[in-house]
């Protein structure tokens, strides 16, 4: 059995191998050049160039304002960094909701502008043209399910979704709808674990979990998440692996004394 760690690329075929072999999916969010650079060379199997970008890197309340160009600026950053990962974009709120024609003038955007590899839109039957017409041009689509953050004026909160068994039945449907239409994979955030598993196992393609329990084929967070970086956001699904926000307070307030006792620079600083 290969370890993606020996993949020169990851492509869409990659995922669906690992997912045969049982072998799991590792994501992360990534925005800019530096960061990506770090997780390519960490082994990360999967970069999202999310619309969290709105939140984390905008400090928006919600990823509606993100705009196509934003998205663009941040994932031409990223691709400058990445060699080996598979890198995926989110298509933002208003580039394909509405019209089928737009969302493939925006993905091809993304596509030409950016050189990623593919993009993800949130959804499922009702943005079904738009992801036949993207994929028609040889697009690869990732989709989401779920707790989808575009959606978040018509839940009105982000508590966990499909608990009730009619969205959970929609859930079931739309992910067989993904499928169908060719789709490479689906996240899935925020939902019952069972429900993930169920949907995991009932579909050829990968499931990506943010929140939806380990039954799926992979794991996705958001970088400023787990490093610790953003600290108001602590939800049960949420593993910190770091305090980078401690870490960089500490190193600045280190800084901004030396700098006022004038021990920086020292001798050995300057020319
Ligand atoms: O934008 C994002 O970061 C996402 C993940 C939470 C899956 O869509």
């Amino acid at each position: 059995m290969y370890l993606s760690q020996d993949i020169p690329k990851i492509t869409t075929h990659v995922l669906q191998e690992m997912k045969l072999k049982g072998e799991k999916i590792a994501m992360l969010t990534a925005y800019d050049y530096s960061m990506a650079k770090i997780l390519d060379e960490s082994g990360i199997d999967v970069i999202l160039v999310g619309d969290s970008a709105s939140n984390v890197m905008a400090g928006h309340k919600t990823t509606l304002p993100i705009t196509l160009n934003e998205m663009i600026y941040h994932a031409s950053g990223v691709m400058r960094a990445v060699n080996r990962s598979l890198v995926v974009v989110d298509m933002p709120f208003g580039t394909y909701q509405g019209d089928s024609k737009e969302a493939l003038h925006s993905a091809i955007r993304i596509m030409k502008e950016t050189g990623a590899n593919a993009v993800k839109l949130e959804g499922g039957e009702e943005i079904v043209e738009s992801i036949n017409r993207i994929l028609s041009a040889g697009i690869p689509i990732l989709g989401h399910l779920g707790l989808t953050p575009q959606s978040i004026n018509k839940f009105g909160t982000y508590v966990v979704r499909a608990t009730e068994e009619k969205e959970a039945e929609k859930l079931r449907r739309d992910a067989k709808i993904l499928e169908q239409a060719g789709c490479f994979g689906i996240v899935l955030e925020k939902i019952p674990s069972q429900l993930a598993s169920e949907v995991t196992q009932s579909v050829r393609i990968p499931t990506i979990g943010i929140g939806a329990g380990a039954g799926c084929d992979g794991q996705v967070l958001v970088l400023h998440d787990m490093l610790g970086i953003n600290q108001s956001f602590s939800p049960r699904f949420l593993r910190r692996y770091h305090n980078l926000y401690e870490e960089i307070k500490g190193s600045v307030g280190c800084y901004i004394a030396d700098v006022k006792s004038s021990d920086f620079p020292n001798k050995r600083e300057q020319y």
